[in-house]
């Protein structure tokens, strides 16, 4: 598929979750960056500590690759409990998260990744072990059916998504924490990407940190995964020291702009503008015009096309910007475009 290409991807590549584990930060002093959410996360977990109780379930929300699991793994650790991870996709009936519930140990953290992708079973019985940690068991059928109550662990359910919207409403009001993932600042990317060369061994000079941080599209999964293809090329082609020619050079070769676009990001750009004089045009025509599904040009192009200014969300659809116009090199109307994006 496309997007497991892409150098730019937000989501992991299949063989890439192994390697990030070793990049992962194991302490909130060692986790850069997403202030908001961990400020508070720090005193929630200092007063549970203190009280010996199991911390609020908490929600992640936000697009991909900005540390959801990295931070759930911290929680863990700070907490100084076990963490059992799992998928939505993962727990496919009732009695498969009955299972995982009932081997959790007291304080523990429950892991759910894309937990809007959990059925509507399971689903159920989350409420009650959220709630009550309890699990409401049925024995028999028909009349002499009877519904049993069984009681679990006390734990804490750190769910992660990239789309809130899609939760449930009872499911989302069970969370007593919940924390929406930023994406990170050009200073906080070279914080990152100083840290993996760090652990990599790799010597990279302060130009190079920042042209790479750019590219990153805000993303430390990104910025991880560039400087890995730029380290390849130094070690190739030049001194194994990652200079600024060689973090170019590597860039241009995988087709990796100044700004992090790669071609379809481009691609959409130069469609919305050449078809749809810049828009505002639906993100389903978007969709279809660049043979993509709507849900992945909503998860995986849009959300940094829009943050960083290229493209706007109004009313009346999408909207290319002046800046847009400008990275492609096409001439443009300023005012008609301001016009357009404030409508
Ligand atoms: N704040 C951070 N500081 C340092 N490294 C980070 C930080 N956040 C993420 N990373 C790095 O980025 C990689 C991706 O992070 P992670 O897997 O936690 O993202 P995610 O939000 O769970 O993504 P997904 O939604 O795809 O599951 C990790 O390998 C980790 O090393
Ligand atoms: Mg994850």
């Amino acid at each position: 598929m496309e997007n497991e290409e892409r150098i730019t991807a937000a989501s992991a590549g299949e063989n890439e979750e192994a390697s990030e584990f070793t990049l992962r930060p194991q302490t909130l002093e060692d986790y850069i960056g997403q202030k908001k959410a961990t400020e508070n996360l720090k005193i929630f977990i200092e007063a549970a500590k203190l009280r010996r109780e199991p911390l609020d379930h908490v929600l992640f929300y936000g697009p991909p690759g900005l540390g959801k699991t990295t931070l759930a793994g911290i929680i863990a650790n700070e907490l100084g409990v076990d963490i059992r991870i799992t998928s939505g996709p993962a727990i496919e009936r009732a009695g498969d998260l009955a299972a995982i519930l009932t081997n959790l140990n007291e304080n523990d953290v429950l892991f759910i990744d894309e937990i809007h992708r959990l059925n509507r079973s399971v689903e159920e019985v989350l409420y009650s072990a959220m709630e009550d940690f309890a699990l409401d068991i049925i024995i028999g059928k028909g009349p002499s059916a009877r519904s049993i109550r069984l009681d679990i662990a006390r734990f804490t359910l750190i769910g992660a998504t990239t789309r809130a919207g899609s939760l449930s409403a009872p499911l989302r009001d069970r969370f007593g924490v919940s924390s929406k993932f930023e994406m990170y600042t050009t200073g906080e990317l070279k914080k990152i990407i100083r840290r993996t060369a760090g652990l990599l061994n790799v010597e990279v000079d302060e130009e190079s940190l920042n042209e790479m941080a750019k590219r990153s599209r805000g993303t430390p999964r990104v910025a991880n995964r560039i400087l890995k293809r730029v380290r390849d090329f130094s070690q190739v082609k030049g001194t194994g020291k990652i200079d600024l020619a060689i973090t170019q050079e590597a860039m241009a070769a995988l087709g990796v702009d100044p700004m992090g676009l790669e071609s379809l990001d481009r691609e959409i750009l130069r469609m919305i503008i050449e078809r749809f004089k810049g828009g505002p045009v639906g993100i389903d025509t978007i969709a279809a015009s660049i043979g993509e599904e709507r849900v992945t040009i909503e998860d995986v192009y849009e959300p940094y096309l829009i943050q960083a200014g290229f493209l706007h969300r109004t009313q009346k659809g999408r909207v290319v910007s002046e800046q847009a116009y400008r990275h492609l090199g096409i001439a443009c109307d300023d005012q008609q475009v301001e016009l357009k994006i404030k409508e």
